[in-house]
């Protein structure tokens, strides 16, 4: 649209070059008297006008000064037709660069999102596969250790499979009406709980116009964001609060609070402060919460941890 904008411009500013040019020439050849007024008044000037020191001797041969100006002109129109083919040959240098931009991230998100597709089976049969283990051979402590590391790595991988491939999905949203209370215990269902983190549901259900699946994936990565955040022990607090338009659900911990460099940008994709993060996480819940007329936004609270601000619209 700006490039369009530009090039209009330009060959405005060109077309309004060439004509001045046209008509000037013409006038210069059909009627060199009414043109070499100018000199002739000039050269009448009485010299007491001016300064004693400056000797005013201006007699032009017209036909001279004709040439001067033709040339000057050609020479404005030439240098405006070489900065318009610059500015042309840059914006669509620019157009194909972009292009080109666009079509190779179609290609990488095509290509993850059939990677993380295809990953998701074999890692299941890995995990399914360490429980049957658990339960078939008794294990010692230390066997036990290793076992969970493998089951923490999994998870991780499996995570990330799951940000890069809600990433790629379409947004589109189909929305019903949702217990908050079922759509808390399910994503609860999918996160690893330590034990010494506690957490706080509210007391009251209510009822949500969402996408169920989606909104599972926005408190999902909530919920593991605040568990990461956590040093040690910590807590998880979850309320709701509900007005004429929407229905407000508040996420907040008391873990080590969002990082104020990155506070203002969490919700753009590849920005993260965890060494194995995406950084695609939040990206992913603030289009989905758009893709179903909703909000999300993040503060610290003021003394420790965090508050994520999830608006659902009542219609
Ligand atoms: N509860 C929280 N407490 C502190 N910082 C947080 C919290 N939630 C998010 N952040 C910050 O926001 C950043 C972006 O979060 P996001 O979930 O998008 O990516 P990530 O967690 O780094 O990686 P992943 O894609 O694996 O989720 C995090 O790296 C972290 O710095
Ligand atoms: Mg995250």
């Amino acid at each position: 649209m700006k490039s369009k904008v530009i090039i209009g411009s330009l060959m405005v500013i060109q077309i309004l070059a060439i004509m001045f040019t046209i008509q000037f020439l013409s006038i210069s050849n059909q009627s060199h008297d009414t043109i070499a007024f100018v000199p002739q008044v000039f050269s009448q000037t009485p010299t007491d006008d001016f300064s004693q020191n400056e000797k005013f001797d201006f007699k032009p041969d017209y036909k001279e000064s004709f040439v001067i100006s033709d040339v000057n002109f050609l020479l404005v129109n030439s240098l405006s037709s070489l900065v318009m083919i610059l500015g042309v040959v840059k914006l669509l240098k620019n157009e194909n660069n972009k292009k080109i931009k666009t079509e190779k991230l179609a290609i990488i998100g095509e290509l993850s999102s059939r990677i993380a597709h295809d990953m998701r089976n074999p890692l299941s049969v890995i995990q399914m596969t360490l429980e049957n283990f658990k339960i078939q051979y008794p294990l010692s402590k230390e066997q036990e250790r290793q076992f969970e590391k493998i089951n923490r790595s999994i998870f991780r991988i499996t995570h990330q499979i799951d940000d890069i491939w809600d990433f790629v999905k379409s947004p589109t949203a189909e929305k019903k009406n949702c217990s908050l209370a079922h759509l808390l215990q399910e994503s609860l269902r999918r996160v690893n709980i330590p034990a010494n983190i506690k957490i706080r549901l509210p007391p009251d259900d209510c009822k949500i116009l969402c996408d169920d699946e989606k909104t599972i994936v926005v408190f999902v990565n909530i919920f593991i964001n605040a568990i990461q955040a956590f040093e040690d022990d910590g807590n998880i607090w979850v309320s709701f609060d509900s007005n004429k338009n929407w229905i407000t659900v508040k996420i907040e911990d008391d873990g080590v609070g969002i990082d104020p460099k990155v506070l203002d940008r969490i919700f753009e994709p590849l920005i993260t402060t965890k060494q194995t993060g995406t950084g695609l996480g939040l990206s992913c819940c603030k289009s989905i919460m758009e893709s179903q007329g909703g909000l999300i936004k993040a503060s610290n609270r003021p003394k420790k941890g965090s508050a994520f601000t999830i608006h659902f619209s009542k219609q």
